[in-house]
């Protein structure tokens, strides 16, 4: 099991892009393998996570060559060929990892085949509910069965069936139930929509509409028509902005500091971290320069004596990935932030309330747990503790965030689970300590094939 050690540094000045969009990945990567022709995806991300969706869109028939590698990791642009919505059948069981996204999504794609699928992931994954997709999947006629030891969890068995629409109310914010049932609404014949509480990441919603597929959203109730042929195009995947929000937070959060990112999703329903930095006390422009499908753009931000805030409960949706890290910034931050209604995050790769207020305490921080959240009385100094991981990326990157502010070492183990969604963040993060400053320092090698 690999760590990162981490010290203090006194101000970060710096410019550089981070990698591809992980959500925007792992739906090009399913789209391009289902659409009419060749489509070119730039800027792929190459996370095990999304290498695992490229790899099962594979297993379904649907092949793609590597056009340029980020060495030691796997592509960033490739050709797919897509199989006009005909998949054939996997000859082994499909590998998700450690991906919720991955796994739900191609249960989605997979709930309308004519034959039989098999889904598994890691001990995380395997612990993760799937009862919310297979409820709606199962009400459209799929036929599912969930193997976990944990009732309702994976291995998923999917049978082949013909699945027919359906006008789902889905009861949690979720763009990955929203998007699974969306999925197999492409194999219904007829209109399939699904209600959301409140606006979750639409990246799906745009996909159809890329590729030319009828998707219509009207308030919250999104709607697609089935049968149709998504017609194949080119991706380019912008910046990931929840990779982007580690350093975001550690510029925010330090008085004379500047960084700016460089082409980075600005999709709304992505950016509500901007917001509440803002709130904060950070001073952040966005400079948009493209709108075309996904939003483009650049982040400048410049630290500052942060203060408390509560996230309203519209935001979390939007920012659910990245509250480890605003919780952090809430610790820096003078005065209390609340951070409730979020009980989602017990359900993600760790419960991420419990391993956000443990870490946090341990680098002593005053934060209160509740069952939806939690309340952090931020403002005094950070000490070096020992992190677990315990095997989540996002609260790996989070207190490796952390220990940029902390008196001493902080050592943060179980760092391998980094590469799930955010390859080279360890060689950012050295740049980033030894006051790398321009964006050749930050450049990941990249090899053409
Ligand atoms: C994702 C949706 C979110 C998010 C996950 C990626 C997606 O999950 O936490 O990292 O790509 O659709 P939920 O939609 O279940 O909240």
């Amino acid at each position: 099991m690999s760590s990162l050690r981490v010290k203090s540094i006194s101000s970060l000045h710096a410019e550089f892009s981070v990698p591809g969009d992980k959500s925007i990945s792992h739906r090009a990567a399913i789209f391009g393998g289902l659409s009419n022709g060749v489509c070119e995806i730039s800027n792929f991300l190459p996370s095990e996570d999304c290498l695992n969706t490229l790899k099962a869109m594979g297993s379904l028939g649907a092949h793609f060559e590597v056009l340029e590698e980020l060495k030691g990791y796997g592509p960033i642009k490739l050709r797919i060929h897509g199989k006009s919505m005909q998949l054939s059948a996997p000859e082994s069981p499909i590998d998700c990892g450690n991906s919720g996204t991955g796994m739900r999504l191609l249960a989605g794609l997979l709930a309308g085949q004519k034959f039989t699928s098999e889904l598994f992931g890691d001990a995380s994954l395997s612990s993760r509910p799937m009862g919310r997709i297979t409820v709606p999947l199962v009400e459209m006629g799929a036929k599912l069965e969930t193997l976990g030891e944990k009732p309702g969890c994976a291995p998923l068995i999917i049978h082949g069936a013909e699945v027919h629409p359906i006008d789902y109310d889905m009861p949690m914010a979720s763009a990955q139930v929203k998007s699974a049932v969306l999925l197999a609404g492409l194999f219904a014949d007829g209109t399939t929509s699904v209600t959301q509480p409140s606006v979750t990441r639409d990246h799906t919603e745009r996909m159809m509409a890329a590729f030319k597929l009828t998707c219509k959203t009207v308030g919250n109730k999104i709607s697609v028509i089935g049968g149709r042929m998504p017609q194949s195009c080119d991706i380019k995947v912008p910046g990931d902005v929840s990779s982007a929000a580690f350093w975001l937070v550690a510029a925010a959060a330090m008085p004379g500091s500047r960084l700016l990112l460089k082409d980075v999703g600005l999709n709304p329903t992505r950016t509500a971290i901007l917001k509440v930095l803002s709130r904060m006390g950070a001073h952040l422009t966005e400079i948009l320069h493209s709108s075309d499908g996904e939003p483009i753009g650049n982040i400048e931000i410049h630290g500052a004596a942060l203060k408390g805030t509560t996230l309203l409960p519209e935001e979390i949706p939007n920012l659910i990935d990245e509250i480890p890290v605003i919780a952090v910034a809430a610790a820096l931050a003078s005065g209390e932030t609340h951070i409730r209604g979020a009980r989602e995050l017990r359900v993600k790769e760790t419960d991420r309330i419990t391993t956000t207020v443990e870490n946090l305490r341990k680098m002593g921080v005053d934060v209160e747990e509740f069952e939806d959240g939690m309340v952090i009385r931020g403002g005094n100094p950070l000490h070096a503790a020992e992190i677990e991981s315990h095997g989540d990326h996002r609260i790996a990157m989070a207190f490796c965030i952390a220990g940029l502010f902390a008196k001493g070492e902080t050592v943060v183990h179980g760092t391998d689970c980094i590469n799930t969604s955010y390859p080279g963040f360890s060689q950012h993060l050295d740049a980033i300590r030894h006051e790398k400053t321009k964006a050749e320092d930050f450049t990941l090698p990249i090899v053409s094939k």
